[in-house]
Order: C-alpha cells, then sequence, then structure tokens
C-alpha cells in the first residue's frame, strides 16, 4: 500500500461512497486515545503524531460528490463524529478556483482542508518556529490521509496552490484562529494509469550524484 501511493490527477466520476469517507476520516482525524495533560486538559491523540501532542488542526471539507451527501462546504466533529454544514452548495467553479485554478481538483469528489489553530502552539512554545512546527503537523496529517486514502482505494493528492481567504470564507473560518495550512483531497482512481509513470528501479533520484 506505501508503494501505491500516488499523487492522482485523473478520476473516475463515479461518487465516494459515504462510508468510505467516514472510514477515512475517522482514520486520519479521529482520536485514538485521550491524554491527561494535566493543567492543558485532557488531549485527544490520533494517527499522527502533533507538537505537544496539542493537535492543532481540525479538518473542514468540500464535499461535491460523495454519495448520499449534498454537495457543501462542512467541519468534520471528530468527537461526535459526524459532519456539520458550514456552506450550502459547492460547484466545480468554487473549487477549481480555491485551489488556484486546478480544474482537475474539480474531477475529483472532495477536499479536506486542515486548519490549524495557532493560538495553542504558541503557548505551548511561544517562538516564531511554532508556525514552522505547525506546518510539519500539516504533513503529518496529510501522509497519514495519502496512505490510509490509498488503503480505502481512492486516489488521494495534496496541494499547496490555493486561496485560503477564499477557503476561509466558504468554511466561514476566521483564518486567524483557524487558519488553512494545507488541502488534501480525493476521487474514485480513474481507468488509466498516468502515461507518464516510469517503472522505478530504471533511475536514480536526482539529488543522488552517480558513484
Ligand atoms: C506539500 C505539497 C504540496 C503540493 N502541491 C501541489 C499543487 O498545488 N499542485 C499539484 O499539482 N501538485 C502538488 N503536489 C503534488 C506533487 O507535485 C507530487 O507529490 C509530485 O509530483 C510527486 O508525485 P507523487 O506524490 O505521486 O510521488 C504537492 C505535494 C506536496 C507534498
Amino acid at each position: 500500500m506505501l508503494y501505491r501511493r500516488r499523487t492522482h490527477y485523473a478520476f473516475a466520476p463515479d461518487p465516494v461512497p459515504l462510508e468510505t469517507l467516514a472510514t477515512l476520516l475517522a482514520t486520519v482525524f479521529g482520536p485514538t486515545a485521550f491524554l491527561d495533560a494535566g493543567p492543558h486538559g485532557t488531549l485527544a491523540l490520533r494517527t499522527s503524531p502533533s507538537p505537544g501532542a496539542l493537535q492543532e488542526h481540525s479538518a473542514y471539507l468540500a464535499l461535491y460528490n460523495v454519495e448520499d451527501i449534498e454537495p457543501g462546504w462542512y467541519h468534520y466533529n471528530p468527537i461526535q463524529h459526524s459532519l456539520e454544514l458550514r456552506t450550502e452548495g459547492c460547484t466545480r467553479q468554487t473549487v477549481t478556483a480555491a485551489c488556484a485554478g486546478q480544474d482537475w481538483v474539480a474531477d475529483a469528489a472532495f477536499l479536506v482542508v486542515l486548519a490549524a489553530d495557532l493560538r495553542a502552539p504558541m503557548r505551548h512554545n511561544p517562538d516564531p518556529r511554532s508556525y514552522r512546527v505547525t506546518l510539519l503537523s500539516a504533513g503529518h496529517l496529510g501522509q497519514t490521509f495519502a496512505l490510509t486514502a490509498t488503503a480505502l482505494g481512492l486516489a488521494p493528492f495534496q496541494i499547496a496552490a490555493d486561496h485560503d481567504t477564499a477557503l476561509a470564507a466558504h468554511l466561514r473560518i476566521d483564518n486567524l484562529t483557524r487558519t488553512p495550512t494545507h488541502l488534501l483531497g480525493a476521487g474514485l482512481p480513474g481507468d488509466r494509469p498516468d502515461p507518464r509513470l516510469i517503472p522505478a528501479g530504471l533511475h536514480a533520484f536526482p539529488a543522488d550524484p552517480p558513484a
């Protein structure tokens, strides 16, 4: 499964089953245990690590091709394992525009917007580097998402080119206490492999100098 992970750019037109989305969200964002952190309260742990166990990211969603779900912008509540509607309606045009014109994203089924609350990391480590550490957390969640989605038969991707002000407006978050750090997404895989792919073993990594 690790070796099957790829960033996908082509998708089948069929909707993603709701059960598949539910399993993905619970696996990546649901609590796996709780930690008694004394004065810091009870912290929820996930399948991905996070600095100080703060899990400063929330998962927001753009759903536009998921079975039995009206297209719209949602929040995933990991404790209730439920979706909370933020804004009704989610079109291919809004998705493409929010993803800086990357129109292939609209052929997928959903986006997950990772949005960080920077206040807890800044309290934990009052230093500009706490922002950098938050971005590392986003990367951990992104890889867990990609591997879990692959295991579930989905075609995942991640993007950094987006318009976070537009995303924040659709999701009705203030872009301050909840600010988008990374965009993930998936659809069902298309029926053709990417013609640009060359089998491994034929090429060295560009960074590896010849012996
Ligand atoms: C943090 C991050 C941001 C990315 N942003 C974009 C993006 O905005 N648009 C895009 O087409 N691909 C994006 N990619 C995907 C990369 O282009 C892709 O990972 C790369 O081509 C290698 O392919 P692979 O993931 O199948 O190994 C991003 C990947 C990462 C890790």
